[in-house]
């Protein structure tokens, strides 16, 4: 069968280190599986007031969401924490109350940063908020990347063996993760 996988990327930076982990990423995965970035950058600020008239760029991540067999969030460390960009996506796709898009979806996480924690604490926090919207999230192996010269070659691959090859690995499981919660 056919898995199209929901990629969240809490940058919008157009250069942004995790969009291109994210793009290495997704060259790693088996054919049967596609990968949709979905838009995080047009969306209102989450307020509870709208929960009944939900803004139409709200409504298409909720059905992008909602029509995903699994969920890869690739993002950075903003002060010890999630972006907000993301912690807003997350909100808004929560919500009506009983409406939230994201459970039961199994996930991933991993991020990329120039710090040498490699995203380690937002992953952490991430882990707290996806847990309380009951999305099954990928123990091991956890990736904390940190960004350094040569990392992702001219193509976009990752160019560091080693790397390359504990990528692969991660993927792997993911692949793996998503298809147990999908059978
Ligand atoms: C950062 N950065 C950062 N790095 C880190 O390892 N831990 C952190 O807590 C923070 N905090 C932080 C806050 C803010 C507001 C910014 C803009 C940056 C640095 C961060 O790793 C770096 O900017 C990455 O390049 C961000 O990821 P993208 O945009 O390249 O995907």
């Amino acid at each position: 069968s056919q898995y199209n996988i929901a990629l969240i990327v809490g940058s919008l930076r157009k250069d942004s280190f995790n969009k291109k982990l994210a793009h290495a990423l997704t060259g790693m995965a088996p054919k049967e599986f596609t990968f949709t970035q979905v838009r995080i950058d047009d969306l209102p600020l989450y307020n509870q007031d709208d929960d009944a008239n939900q803004a139409a760029s709200v409504k298409r991540l909720k059905s992008e969401i909602q029509a995903a067999q699994g969920l890869l969030f690739v993002t950075p460390e903003y002060n010890r924490s999630i972006p907000g960009v993301l912690k807003n996506a997350i909100d808004n796709a929560s919500r009506p109350y009983g409406q939230s898009a994201w459970a039961g979806k199994p996930a991933g996480v991993i991020g990329i940063s120039v710090g040498a924690i490699g995203t380690a604490m937002a992953q952490q926090h991430l882990r707290n908020v996806l847990a309380y919207l009951n999305v099954p999230t990928l123990g091991q192996p956890e990736a904390f990347v940190q960004a350094k010269q040569g990392l992702f070659d001219a193509a976009g691959n990752i160019g560091i063996e080693d790397t390359k090859k504990f990528l692969q690995g991660w993927v792997d499981q993911f692949v793996a993760w998503v298809k147990i919660h999908n059978a």
